[in-house]
């Protein structure tokens, strides 16, 4: 059993950081007031209703309610225990603590199964990375690497591995080390015969393990040494169920906090330019699994960064992924999109290689092309503009693509440049372009208002009633006022002690009352209440969430007595119909008890009455 962390050092620990930086490592924030806001990341969203409050030190979501202070956020999002959590905190402020606080098992989110898999992957993993590393087997892989341009360094940085061409390998491995046989056949590392003998899925292949964006490996991909019709160049261990192509982004864990920090990624279509563009010091880059983009991949990306730099192989196929890739990112985020185009037909990995770092470097400096001039170009592919029916073709996609940008201005840059290229009168097109955007209404209605009218997302600001647009929907008049009166009270003494002396007053809310008990005892104890703290006093998720949710209130710095006297007027409105109705409730169970039917029926009339009453007073 591991000892509590004392209260002091946990307290040291938590105000050793501001909230910002840690939950900023995860989350792009913005000022907007005296608070920060993002993207969510507990949950789907497109905006922003994440805040962080630097003066109070927690996190809240106005969309999911989750709150807390720097422990909760760490807990919730990599699925820490709270030991771990402040563990966590105090490793990013480099304060040491006692180990044996930390002798339980690790929480992860991960299942108990699903975290053998992983452990068995990092074993598998390390066999690899030796093979290729410090065996004979592995000279020729390790040579093949190096001729392609890899250093020792980007070996290491991404576990590069090696599986032998030695059949089963792994296999006696993992016998050796007595690993479960189900766990080795659930692995996807194995062909399972139908006499459910195992035998290596990999061989003579340079394996690059697939982490997941916590840095676990969930999956390996092996790159055959050999050019070989009959075999596929790349191939993926089997999806598991920690394992999801649509889902896992290569090299994400890894280049989340430089995405963060330039508030850009760049998409490359392979395992191997990302590795190239790394040591050339580009390291915002990932790759799928050479999949097409999902909506998951767009949400994990939209979290962490504002621009994406598409930056596919110059070749005709590379040209329709990224023309797909701007698609799909267009659909489901409202992130910029530009392209770099690598010269010469080559992939990035090659023009490292061939063009050297530094030129890559500046390559992926430039701003690169808007995705509409992209688009506009891709549109030309296999059309020849001399040709009076192509060009009008042309003409027909091309207002297609300009009809659909939301902004009016780069509506009219890229209708001038059509103008001034085909030497067409500027309001000719523009009245074609009126009629190719009321033909998509009458014939697409829906996706019409979804791509074109979205309104851009607000950006919530300190004048903005946040809480109401949580609490208004969902809450009634006596929720509003219970909410708001305990605000006050925990963030001002003169209203706190009003409250105590009052003789019969409590919250008619269960979460409320149980904050204001608990705070009481908080208060005993520390004299003065400080929101983070006081979650940690609390424990409890749900109750961390509601004192986030009370602190989001934008109540005035200054309170008036009247202000105090409306709350409690409309609380205590409805508390003696609470007892009432509980009176009748337990009235009702009793008659029910004895078989007294005229009894039961009088009651469960007065029962509806008061329920009616109660509603009425709620709206
Ligand atoms: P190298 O030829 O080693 O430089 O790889 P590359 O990254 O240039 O490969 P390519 O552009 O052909 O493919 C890009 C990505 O698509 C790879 O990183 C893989 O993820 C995926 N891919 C390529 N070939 C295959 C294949 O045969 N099977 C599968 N499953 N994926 C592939
Ligand atoms: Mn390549």
């Amino acid at each position: 059993m591991a000892g509590m962390i004392p209260e002091d050092i946990i307290n040291d620990v938590r105000t050793s950081v501001d909230i910002a930086d840690v939950v900023g490592r995860y989350v792009q924030l913005r000022k907007a007031g005296k608070n920060l806001f993002g993207v969510c990341p507990f949950h789907d969203e497109k905006t922003p209703s994440f805040s962080v409050s630097e003066s109070k030190q927690i996190f809240h979501c106005f969309s999911c309610g989750r709150g807390g202070n720097v422990f909760k956020f760490l807990m919730d999002l990599e699925n820490l225990s709270f030991p771990d959590a402040v563990r966590r905190v105090a490793e990013f402020s480099n304060i040491p603590l006692d180990q044996s606080y930390f002798k339980t098992a690790k929480k992860s989110s991960y299942s108990s199964e699903q975290s053998a898999l992983i452990d068995l992957y990092e074993k598998a993993s390390e066999l690899f990375s030796h093979i290729l590393l410090n065996t004979k087997l592995g000279e020729d892989a390790l040579k093949y690497l190096k001729d392609r341009g890899m250093t020792e360094a980007d070996i290491k940085d991404f576990d590069i591995g090696f599986a032998a061409p030695e059949d089963n390998l792994l296999l006696s491995f993992f016998k050796e080390h007595k690993i479960d046989q189900r766990l080795m056949a659930d692995s996807g590392l194995f062909i399972e015969s139908e006499n459910q003998t195992l035998r290596d899925r990999f061989f003579n292949r340079i394996i690059f393990p697939i982490k997941d964006a916590n840095g676990k490996i969930v999956a390996f991909s092996g790159r055959s040494l050999v050019k070989d019709p009959n075999h596929p160049k790349y191939l993926n261990s089997p999806e598991t169920s920690i394992f999801n192509k649509g889902k896992v982004l290569y090299n994400f864990s890894q280049a989340r906090s430089e995405i963060i920090q330039q508030k850009t990624v760049i998409l490359y279509e392979g395992f191997m330019d990302v590795i190239a563009a790394h040591r050339a010091s580009v390291k915002n880059g990932i790759a799928t699994m050479g999949t097409s983009l999902t909506e998951d991949h767009i949400n994990a990306i939209k979290r962490v960064a504002d621009r994406v730099v598409i930056c596919f192989d110059g070749d005709a196929p590379g040209q329709k992924a990224i023309a797909r890739a701007i698609e799909l990112l267009r659909q489901s985020s409202d992130l910029q999109i530009s392209v770099v185009f690598i010269p010469d037909n080559l992939d990035p990995d090659e023009y490292v290689e061939q063009k050297g770092i530094e030129s890559f470097q500046s390559l992926m400096h430039q701003t690169g092309e808007s995705s509409t001039s992209f688009l506009l170009k891709y549109d030309r592919t296999g059309l020849n503009l001399a040709n009076e029916n192509d060009q009008l073709e042309y003409l027909k996609k091309a207002l297609k693509r300009i009809g659909s940008l939301r902004d009016a201005l780069e509506q009219d840059l890229y209708l001038n440049q059509l103008s001034d290229e085909f030497d067409i009168d500027k309001r000719d097109l523009k009245d074609q372009l009126r009629e190719s955007v009321a033909d998509r209404i009458a014939h697409a209605p829906n996706q019409f208002e979804l791509n074109e009218q979205t309104p851009p997302p607000p950006v919530p600001g300190e004048e903005q009633q946040v809480f109401n647009q949580n609490i208004q929907k969902k809450l009634s008049q006596v929720d509003i006022s219970e909410y708001r009166l305990l605000a006050r009270a925990l963030n001002n003494h003169d209203v706190w002690l009003k409250l105590q002396s009052l003789p019969n007053f409590y919250f008619p809310t269960e979460k409320l009352e149980t904050i204001y008990v608990l705070a009481s005892g908080y208060l005993e104890k520390n004299h003065e209440y400080n929101v983070a703290d006081f979650m940690d006093y609390l424990k409890e998720d749900e109750l961390q969430a509601v004192v986030a949710d009370i602190e989001s209130i934008n109540l005035s710095p200054e309170f008036t007595e009247e202000e105090i006297q409306d709350y409690l007027s409309v609380i205590e409105n409805v508390a003696p119909l609470s007892e009432q109705i509980s009176d009748v409730k337990s009235d009702l169970d009793e008659a029910t008890r004895l078989g007294n039917k005229e009894l039961q029926q009088q009651l469960t009339l007065k029962l509806i009455a008061l329920y009616q009453k109660q509603q009425q007073l709620q709206q």
